[in-house]
């Protein structure tokens, strides 16, 4: 894929590709030097051909250059684990179907010297509208405290609980110990709902026959009403 232009004078967008995979990785390191490995995982990824719906299928990995071609940022994204793993998600077809309508945002990091200058904010709405254009109706990210604000002015909303109502009752709930999840809609027929029962919203309209119905309410253990 091509570069794409940003607002930012001189600094561009790109999809990564295997020759990135070092930099992005020192990149994620510098923010998160607590665990440097924490992304080696997505490593693989980078070596696949670039192929939609993403840069690399279901995976999204893109980079940010200065004007001389060095990396100053990247974004990595894509499915959301805990999808395969949440007990509510017992078959392979809503799996499928949820894979293609939620995305996560799960790394964004920028060097130092290009900090606060909207090399993230690029990125991030650069991710946006990835998913968007590729019909996800959702994305995700997890968010520590003091960037809160920062998300909610990209139009994220910051909860608790991920509440993903699928259907027929079925609500699947997914909470992390340690930092918030901010959330937004992509789509017409994805929206947030209150719902009686629960401290946050419910993700509604996300799959076919997934609208949360006006009056629903959460018993303990499903979606009724
Ligand atoms: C977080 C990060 C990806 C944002 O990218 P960026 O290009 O610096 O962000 P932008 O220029 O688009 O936006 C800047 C805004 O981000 C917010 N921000 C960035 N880092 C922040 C931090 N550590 N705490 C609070 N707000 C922060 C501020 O609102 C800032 O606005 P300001 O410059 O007017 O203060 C980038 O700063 C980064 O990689 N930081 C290192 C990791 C980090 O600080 N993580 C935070 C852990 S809570």
């Amino acid at each position: 894929m091509k570069a794409t232009r940003t607002r930012l004078p001189g600094i561009t967008l790109r999809d990564a590709n295997a020759s990135d995979a070092d930099a992005i990785m020192r990149l994620l390191a510098d923010v998160n030097p607590d665990d440097p490995d924490a992304y080696e995982d997505a490593r693989p990824n980078l070596a696949l051909p670039q192929s939609g719906p993403l840069s690399h299928h279901r995976a999204l990995a893109v980079v940010a250059e200065d004007g001389t071609g060095r990396l100053v940022g990247a974004l990595l994204g894509g499915a959301p684990l805990w999808l395969f793993e949440h007990p509510g998600v017992t078959d392979a077809v809503l799996l499928h179907a949820l894979v293609a309508r939620i995305g996560t945002i799960s790394a964004v990091a920028v060097g130092p010297e290009h900090r606060g200058s909207g090399v993230g904010g690029e990125l991030i709405r650069h991710a946006i509208r990835r998913f968007t254009r590729a019909q996800y109706g959702l994305v995700t990210l997890n968010c520590f405290p003091a960037l809160e604000p920062y998300y909610q002015r990209l139009g994220f909303s910051i909860t608790g609980d991920l509440n993903v109502y699928v259907g027929a009752g079925l609500l699947l709930g997914q909470r992390w110990s340690d930092t918030q999840v901010a959330a937004k809609a992509l789509d017409r027929y994805t929206a947030f709902a209150a719902v009686p029962g629960l401290g946050s919203p419910v993700v509604s309209g996300l799959l076919p026959g997934s609208r949360v119905p006006r009056g629903a309410y959460f018993d303990g253990e499903k979606l009724c009403g």
